[in-house]
């Protein structure tokens, strides 16, 4: 994936509340372009590697437990200086420290519920988006 894509994934919290739509519509409205896209379901194990890189941390089986127990979306989003740039409009980890307008700021419940997933890293973005989607469902 080249330097100007990130990584997306709409977590369940958000999916379950019905804010899919409201989440989209701020994404494409801040200049992201919709490469690939669907809504689909981690498994745990799906979870477990996903996340691996933080398999150490306390949290790790929480998180593992509630990104596999609903649907999400998951995106993969281009943008010039994307990865950055979308970590900027999500917000901080925890939705407390975020700022006013952010995804998480406005939709996120608490600091492991935090509604959205952005990459941290072009090479993350490029992992992550491989993981998700074949070649020929990206655009
Ligand atoms: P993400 O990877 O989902 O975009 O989030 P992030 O970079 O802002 O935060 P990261 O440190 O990568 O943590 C990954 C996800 O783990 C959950 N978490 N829970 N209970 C906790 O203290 C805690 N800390 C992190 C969150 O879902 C976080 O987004
Ligand atoms: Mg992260």
């Amino acid at each position: 994936m080249a330097e100007n894509r990130t990584f997306t994934m709409i977590k369940p919290d958000a999916v379950e509340k019905g804010h899919i739509g409201a989440i989209l519509e701020q994404i494409t409205a801040s200049g992201f372009r919709i490469v690939a896209m669907k809504l689909t379901q981690m498994t745990r194990r799906d979870a477990e590697k996903f996340y691996e890189v933080h398999s150490e941390r306390p949290f790790y089986g929480e998180l593992v437990e509630f990104m596999s127990r609903g649907p999400i979306v998951a995106a993969i989003l281009e943008k010039e200086n994307a990865v950055e740039d979308f970590r900027t409009l999500i917000g901080a980890t925890n939705p407390e420290d975020a700022a006013e307008g952010t995804i998480r700021k406005k939709y996120a419940a608490s600091v492991g519920e935090n509604a959205v997933h952005g990459s941290d890293s072009d090479e993350n973005a490029q992992i992550e988006g491989a993981f998700h989607f074949a070649g020929r469902e990206m655009f």
